[in-house]
């Protein structure tokens, strides 16, 4: 890992932070509950992986920053509204999230409801807004992609595959299935759109870079899945041990902890190996291995 890489991170962290802070409503405009609970959720927690990635794929193609903000944000946003979703009684029925109550505790369901929906609008409101490079071919890419990410072929519907497999035995091929939808989408796109901010990349290029975000993707959720079964909620920030508490196929409960561990390992190797000749992949290989290291 780069010496500098905690520093650039903690930068960044603080930067989507920031940008995020302004694009959010004030929590005094009125309905105040709903702007109240929306900003409750996205500010002041979080890794900010997807935005972290976003910058680092932008650094491939010397992307102006003031571009990969607004895709960072609009990423962000999305992930948030899916853990508000998530959290709801009728899904994963949460009290914890990023160290706080989650928004339905705080809020009740309907505003935490009406909170995931207005994240989800105000990330393409936010993309819809700034052309990068003066290339409104390439923001209509990234509004297609970011949806296509979002819905029935990416996080929704792993969602629903999630949902519907609760004590089912899955077979290994139908868990990455799932896994790869319901993060491994976002995720993905949060490479292509931080890329799509720079100049355009080869083809061989292009293909490295989707061989990485297809590997860090299904790593960041078998880590996700060991966490839930090794951490503990104080350093997670969430009620650990849901996973086997809801009797939800994971990795650990497919293949134990430590072949899932093995896994991750793995697929951190394979990233590595996609982007190893790639000009300025330094960060993404640096955030690979932050995601296969991380205790929260
Ligand atoms: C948690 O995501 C939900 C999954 C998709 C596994 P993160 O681990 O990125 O959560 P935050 O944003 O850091 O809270
Ligand atoms: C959620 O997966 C993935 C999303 C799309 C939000 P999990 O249900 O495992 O996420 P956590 O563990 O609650 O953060
Ligand atoms: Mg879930
Ligand atoms: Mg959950
Ligand atoms: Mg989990």
């Amino acid at each position: 890992m780069s010496n500098d890489f905690s520093g650039w991170m903690r930068e960044r962290q603080e930067r989507v932070e920031l940008a995020l802070e302004r694009l959010l409503p004030d929590a005094g405009h009125i309905p105040k509950p709903l702007h109240t609970a929306m900003r409750h959720s996205t500010l002041g927690g979080g890794k900010r992986i997807r935005p972290l990635l976003a910058y680092a794929a932008g650094e491939i193609g010397a992307a102006d920053l003031r571009h990969v903000d607004n895709a960072a944000c609009a990423l962000e946003l999305i992930h948030v509204y899916s853990l508000v979703h998530d959290d709801l009684p009728c899904m994963d029925n949460d009290v914890l999230r990023r160290g706080k109550p989650t928004c339905h505790v705080a809020f009740g369901e309907p505003t935490a409801l009406l909170a995931g929906d207005s994240l989800q609008s105000l990330a393409f409101e936010c993309l819809a807004s700034d052309t990068p490079g003066e290339h409104p071919a390439r923001q209509i890419e990234m509004i297609r992609i970011l949806a296509h990410a979002s819905g029935s072929f990416g996080m929704a519907g792993g969602q629903a595959i999630d949902l519907g497999s609760v004590g089912v035995d899955l077979t290994l091929p139908e868990l990455e299935f799932m896994h790869i939808l319901k993060t491994g989408a976002l995720i993905s796109a949060a490479v292509q759109l931080g890329s799509l901010c720079g100049t355009e990349l080869n083809p061989e290029h292009s293909n490295a870079l989707k061989r990485y975000a297809h590997c860090v993707g299904l790593a960041f959720q078998v880590v996700d899945d060991v966490l839930d079964a090794t951490g503990d909620s104080h350093q997670l920030g969430k009620t650990a041990g849901k996973d086997a508490e809801h009797d939800k196929p994971t990795y650990v409960s497919l293949m134990g902890i430590a072949a899932a561990r093995e896994l991750a390992t793995d697929l951190h190797q394979q990233a590595i190996d996609a982007i190893a000749k790639l000009p300025g992949s330094d960060r993404l290989a640096d955030l690979a291995h932050f995601i296969l290291q991380r205790t929260s």
